[in-house]
């Protein structure tokens, strides 16, 4: 098979990976994907680095073994700031990566304040840190960890009071601040946007980073000579590590489109 008409493997721990994903479709109709969620793992946002290192490099196996796999893209802030590295260094193609936007929220701000929320994990990690001491240097930044967040996700609440009692408990000490942009730090959440919203004024912003990873993808792509040469419209294959049922479900109603995946190991 023509490596170039081989899918890009794209995953997450769950289905917060569909906001990068529905990026890369929009932006690139005519590649063909393979999207894992590792929902039996779910969530890295509790997990060491070990642990995320090892579950990358069984995500890898899989997408380049079993799909011949011509790129990877991490839908996941989380397994990014852990294990991008161990990936590039273990795997010859081109492997993106996901982190929180604060390079751009911070070229932006006229408040000079921002926040990013983001899971544990991403939130005391050292990438997270470098990248707030690298771009923000005047700028105030709250560095917001939120447990449980991307589980109500998962379930496929959006604006249910799970999502309303967690969103008070982590947003209510940013609330009155002069922050005028939230970096959502965690792919689960652009899902939240529109409940997000409902705690801050109409001038603040939520920047999501999915469209600036689809533009990246698309530049490799082309660098990289890996452009699919098909004019068709590609195909995406949905994959799970827990249960399909549920996933197809969730995933429906998040990307509001029908949707069929399976489950399989890793
Ligand atoms: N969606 C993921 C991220 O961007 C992780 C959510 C989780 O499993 O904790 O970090």
């Amino acid at each position: 098979m023509n490596i170039k008409n081989g899918p890009i493997g794209v995953f997450d721990s769950g289905v917060g990976g569909l906001s990068v994903l529905r990026e890369l479709k929009r932006l690139l109709p005519n590649e063909n994907f393979v999207f894992l969620a590792d929902q039996i793992h779910v969530p890295y946002g509790e997990k060491t680095k070990k642990e995320l290192i090892d579950l990358a490099y069984r995500i890898a196996d899989l997408f380049i073994k079993k799909y011949s796999a011509k790129m990877i893209v991490i839908a996941c802030n989380t397994s990014t700031c852990y294990s991008i590295d161990a990936l590039r260094k273990k795997y010859a193609i081109p492997i993106v990566g996901t982190v929180p936007a604060v390079k751009s929220a911070s070229e932006k701000t006229k408040s000079g304040a921002i926040a990013v929320i983001s899971t544990p994990a991403t939130s005391k990690s050292k990438v997270l840190k470098k990248l707030i001491s690298d771009y923000c240097g005047n700028v105030e930044v709250f560095n917001i960890g939120c447990k449980n967040l991307e589980n109500a996700v998962e379930e496929g609440e959006i604006d249910d009071p799970r999502v309303h009692d967690l969103l008070k408990k982590y947003l209510g000490k940013i609330r009155n601040t002069k922050i005028d942009h939230i970096v959502l730090g965690c792919t689960h959440y652009p899902f939240l946007k529109n409940t997000i919203k409902k705690y801050f004024k109409p001038s603040v912003k939520l920047v999501d980073g999915g469209l600036a990873i689809a533009k990246r993808v698309k530049f490799l792509l082309k660098i990289n000579s890996l452009k699919n040469s098909k004019k068709t419209k590609g195909e995406t294959v949905y994959l799970t590590t827990g249960n399909a049922l549920k996933f197809s479900r969730v995933a429906g109603k998040l990307l509001n489109k029908r949707i069929k995946s399976k489950t399989i190991k890793i």
